[in-house]
């Protein structure tokens, strides 16, 4: 549907839930994201059900071009027509596929739909301050820091916070020229 260099972003079908549903429950996805109880493909199915007609959240499943495997989820959740904005939620599934710049590329075309598509204003994310990986990664897309929620996040029995990194319309285009 929406394509980049190496990866395209198509929407979510009922024949990935079991995909997702075990990358969401890995510990390496699991500890990145808010949901704490193990989902199962009656929760699936709800989901699936819900992005039909939930206004707030658009998904898509992030597909290998060469391969055409599915190999992570992205999309935009809280989305706030009134205000203009939307929250990031991105993973890739396996750590085989990491570091592959796989979510460096499907962030570009997310935003690009955010921006250029839905006439967002500003586009965040909600990062675990533990999680490096993911800061980087966003600092890299350009992303700037915005905030913290003080011990926000119970994880691994101690409150961690939250760090909030967002990108604005106008920073979009200057972006892409870099
Ligand atoms: C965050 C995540 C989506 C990045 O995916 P990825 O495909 O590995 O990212 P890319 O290959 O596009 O990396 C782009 C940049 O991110 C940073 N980065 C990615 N993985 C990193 C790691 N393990 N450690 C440090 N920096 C990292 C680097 O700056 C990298 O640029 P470089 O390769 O030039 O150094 C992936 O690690 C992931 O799925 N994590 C688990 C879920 C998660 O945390 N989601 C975000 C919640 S806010």
């Amino acid at each position: 549907m929406l394509e980049g260099e190496s990866i395209k972003l198509r929407q979510v079908e009922e024949k990935d839930l079991s995909k997702l549903r075990d990358w969401r429950n890995s510990p390496h996805i699991r500890a990145y994201t808010r949901e704490y109880r193990p989902l199962n493909m009656l929760k699936q199915n709800t989901w699936l059900s819900s992005l039909s007609t939930d206004q707030t959240t658009i998904m898509f499943v992030i597909e290998e071009l060469e391969s055409s495997e599915a190999i992570g989820c992205c999309g935009l959740t809280y989305i706030n027509w009134k205000e203009g904005c939307g929250e990031v939620s991105i993973y890739i599934g396996e750590e085989k596929w990491q570091g592959k710049r796989y979510a460096t590329d499907a962030l570009q075309i997310l935003l690009k739909y955010g921006f250029h598509e839905l006439r967002l204003h500003r586009i965040y994310a909600v990062i675990f301050e533990y999680n490096e990986a993911s800061i980087k990664f966003f600092e890299k897309n350009g992303f700037k820091f915005e905030g913290k929620h003080r011990e926000a996040r119970f994880w691994n029995g101690k409150f961690h916070d939250e760090l909030v990194y967002g990108i604005l319309d106008y920073e979009y285009p200057v972006l892409q020229k870099s």
